[in-house]
């Protein structure tokens, strides 16, 4: 049985004194949850995050990082910086990150590899785009973002991936992927990373869904057997929402 996780981006919002709040609000709802449950917040909030969530199931993660170790790349944050935070997680090739900030397959392989060799579990996004689906390509751009990103990952370091399935025509729009259509296609990359790997490590890395999950879809996108857990946007700015959906689990 995979564990599952509720991972939310915060992207580019609140302030770190805001994040104090905000964790404190879903410290004190408190779901108890049979789940893991993480929070993404912008760098300049990971320290409060941290400070604010810690001795709870809350654990804190970024939303980028360098491939890098250090040296002159002004304005990047390395792994080793995260890790001296206490920061556990870091989400890589968002959507929104290969959209605005030209990340490549290529260059969200190298930060997978960074992430795990410095002991940071990456929650790695790949979604088809609206033309994407239009055209009957959805598979080749998943397969092919998946591969990618896998590549000269060993099988021990594959299963501590998280994979998030977002769908680039379903965040922030409101427009969720039905169950049927997100199952289907956490299924597919599963059987993907059967083909990279093997059954053992298939059925071991967890797969989320993310694109407009809320507290009112949440337990049935929740439900599929592929779906094993979700990344969060906009809902994981409200306490109510983000630990209604923690619930859903
Ligand atoms: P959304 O964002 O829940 O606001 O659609 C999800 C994401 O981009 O991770």
């Amino acid at each position: 049985m995979r564990k599952k996780i509720i991972a939310g981006n915060w992207k580019m919002n609140k302030t770190p004194s805001e994040t104090i709040g905000l964790i404190n609000e879903i410290k004190e709802k408190n779901p108890a949850p049979d789940c893991d449950v993480v929070v993404c917040t912008p760098f300049v909030c990971l320290s409060n995050a941290v400070e604010t969530a810690k001795g709870t199931n809350i654990k804190v993660g970024a939303q980028n990082l360098y491939f890098e170790d250090k040296g002159a790349y002004t304005g990047e944050v390395s792994a080793d910086m995260l890790k001296d935070l206490g920061v556990e997680y870091v989400i890589i090739g968002h959507s929104e990150r290969r959209q605005y900030f030209n990340e490549t397959d290529i260059t969200v392989n190298k930060k997978v590899i960074k992430a795990l060799e410095k002991d940071l579990l990456p929650i790695l996004c790949v979604g088809e785009t609206l033309t994407d689906r239009e055209q009957g390509v959805t598979d080749d751009v998943i397969r092919r973002q998946t591969k990618i990103a896998f590549l000269n990952v060993s099988k021990e370091d594959a299963k501590k991936v998280i994979i998030a399935y977002e769908p680039v025509w379903a965040i922030g729009t409101g427009k969720t992927a039905t169950p049927e259509q997100a199952n289907e296609v956490c299924a597919m990359i599963r059987d993907c990373i059967e083909t990279l790997y093997d059954k053992d490590t298939a059925d071991a890395l967890r797969i989320q869904y993310g694109g407009s999950m809320n507290a009112g879809n949440a337990k049935e996108l929740l439900s599929k057997p592929d779906i094993d857990g979700g990344l969060i946007g906009g809902a994981a700015l409200k306490s109510d929402d983000f630990t209604t959906i923690i619930k859903s689990c």
